[in-house]
C-alpha cells in the first residue's frame, strides 16, 4: 500500500512541465499520485504525459464524457491526504481564496478535507500585486501551506521573485507535511478535521501592574497554548489567539491579539467570542491584581514590609462558559501542584467545562516553560486520559483529538 495519497493539481504556467518531475519524485517516495489539470495547464503539458506515468485518468473537466467518474471532484477530493498544487498561478490562488469553483480543480479545493499545499510560480509583478498578496494571506489564514516562490531569472526574461521553488524542495516539504501528521496514521489526523471550527485560545501569562515599574506575573511561556493554536490551524480550524505575555513567537498560521493584564485579556476575549465555536483557556491568568496600581514608582521610604491590596480579576473561562451559545465547546487547563486530578475535576463543575487538561507542574518536563508536558485530560462525562511525557505539540494534537470526539458526541 502506498504511504500517502497525493492529489497533484497542475495549473497553466510555463513551470507546468516541472510538475512531471514532482510526480516522479513523489512516486519514488512511495506515494500514490492522482493528477488534475486546469484547461490552461493542458496548453503547456499534455494530460497524456501524466496519464502514462500514473496509469490513471487525468481529470481536467468534470463534465467531459470521457471522464469515468460522474462526480469526480467529490471522489477525488475525498481520496487524498494532500492536495498539492504545482505550479499555482495567480488565477488559481485567487479562486481558492474566494471560494470560486468554476472548474474541476477549484471545485476539488472546496470539496476536500485534506491538507492543501500550494507552490506558486508567476511573473514578479503578478506575485507582488496587492490582489495576489491579499489572496495568499487569506489562504494562509485558511490553513493552506505555501512553498514560497524564489528569486531568479523568470521565463519572461526578467529577474525577480516568482520562480517555482526547486522541485526537490517542494517534494521534501510536501512529504514533511504529510509525514508529520502521517506518523499518526493516514486518514486519522491527516485531514482538516477541524475545518468547520473557529478556535479562540488564550495563551501565556498576564502582568498585573503594581506601579509603572513592577508587576505580578507567572512563569507561562505560551508554548502550550501556541502549540494548541498551531495544531488546530494545521487541522483546518480558523484560530484566533489572545496572547498575554509570552517568551516564544506565535505560530505563523493564526491571528494574534495581544493583551497584557487579565483585564485586557478579558476585554479581547469579549470582543472575539461571538465568532468562536471552541474556546480554550490555556493562559495562566493572574487570579488577583493590585487593587490600586500606583501612577508613580512606589518608594521604599525605609519600609521593611509592604502590604499590597489585591482584587480578584474577572474569571474569563467561567464567564465564557456561562454565556456560551449552543454547540460551543469550552476547554480549560489546570496547573496544579497537589491533588491534580481532584482539583481539575472540581474546575469542570465550578467553571462549567466540557474538558480540562490538568498538568502537575511539579513533575520534571511538565508545566511552565518546558517544550514537553505530562497531563491528564478529564471530560465532563467522567473520561480520564493520561498523557505521558511528550512534546507540547504532540499533546496539542491529543487534546484536539478529544475535542473532535466530543464534537461527534
Ligand atoms: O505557557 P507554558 O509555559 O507552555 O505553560 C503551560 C501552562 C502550564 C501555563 C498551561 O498548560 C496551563 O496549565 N494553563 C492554565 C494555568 C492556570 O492558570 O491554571 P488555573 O488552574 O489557575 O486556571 C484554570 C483555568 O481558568 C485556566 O484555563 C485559566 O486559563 C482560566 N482562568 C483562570 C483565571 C482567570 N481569571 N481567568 C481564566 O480564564
Amino acid at each position: 500500500m502506498a504511504k500517502y495519497r497525493i492529489g497533484l493539481g497542475v495549473t497553466g504556467g510555463i513551470a507546468a512541465y516541472k510538475a512531471v518531475e514532482v510526480l516522479r519524485l513523489l512516486q519514488k517516495a512511495d506515494c500514490d499520485v492522482s493528477v488534475a489539470m486546469t484547461r490552461h495547464a493542458t496548453e503547456f503539458v499534455q494530460p497524456l504525459t501524466f496519464r502514462a506515468l500514473t496509469d490513471k485518468h487525468v481529470i481536467v473537466d468534470d463534465y467531459d464524457p470521457e471522464n469515468p467518474d460522474p462526480i469526480a471532484h467529490i471522489n477525488f477530493s475525498q481520496e487524498i491526504d494532500l492536495l498539492l498544487i504545482v505550479p499555482a498561478t495567480a488565477n488559481i490562488i485567487g479562486k481558492f481564496a474566494n471560494g470560486v469553483a468554476d472548474d474541476f480543480l477549484s471545485s476539488t479545493y472546496l470539496a476536500t478535507t485534506a491538507m492543501v499545499m500550494v507552490a506558486p510560480a508567476m511573473n514578479t509583478t503578478m506575485w507582488e500585486q496587492p490582489a495576489t498578496q491579499r489572496n495568499v494571506t487569506q489562504l494562509k489564514a485558511d490553513g493552506v501551506y505555501f512553498v514560497e516562490p524564489v528569486a531568479g531569472e523568470l521565463a519572461c526574461k526578467t529577474v525577480g521573485t516568482g520562480k517555482l521553488e526547486d522541485v526537490e524542495n517542494i517534494v521534501r516539504q510536501a512529504l514533511a507535511l504529510v509525514g508529520e501528521l502521517g506518523s499518526r496514521g493516514v486518514g486519522e489526523t491527516n485531514t482538516h478535521d477541524l475545518r468547520s471550527e473557529h478556535f479562540l485560545i488564550t495563551v501565556g501569562g498576564t502582568r498585573e501592574a503594581i506601579d509603572p515599574v513592577r508587576f505580578i506575573s507567572n512563569h507561562s511561556s505560551g508554548k502550550m497554548g501556541f502549540a494548541v493554536a498551531e495544531a488546530a490551524a494545521t487541522r483546518g480550524a480558523k484560530v484566533t489567539v489572545v496572547a498575554g505575555v509570552t517568551t516564544v513567537e506565535p505560530p505563523a498560521n493564526v491571528n494574534v491579539i495581544r493583551a497584557v493584564s487579565a483585564e485586557d485579556m478579558h476585554t479581547a476575549v469579549k470582543g472575539e467570542i461571538a465568532n468562536a465555536t471552541v474556546f480554550v483557556g490555556a493562559a495562566a491568568v493572574a487570579d488577583y491584581a493590585p487593587a490600586n496600581a500606583a501612577d508613580a514608582k512606589i518608594k521604599k521610604d525605609g519600609r521593611d514590609v509592604m502590604t499590597l491590596e489585591l482584587k480578584k480579576t474577572p474569571d474569563i473561562l467561567s464567564e465564557v462558559s456561562k454565556n456560551r451559545r449552543d454547540g460551543m465547546l469550552v476547554v480549560g487547563f489546570a496547573a496544579e501542584t497537589n491533588d491534580v486530578v481532584g482539583y481539575a475535576r472540581s474546575k469542570i463543575e465550578k467553571k462549567g467545562l466540557d474538558l480540562v487538561v490538568a498538568n502537575d507542574i511539579t513533575k520534571a518536563g511538565a508545566g511552565f516553560n518546558t517544550d514537553t508536558n505530562i497531563a491528564t485530560i478529564l471530560t465532563r462525562s467522567g473520561g480520564e486520559i493520561e498523557l505521558p511525557l511528550m512534546s507540547k505539540r504532540e499533546m496539542a494534537d491529543r487534546i484536539l483529538d478529544e475535542i473532535v470526539r466530543l464534537r461527534k458526541g
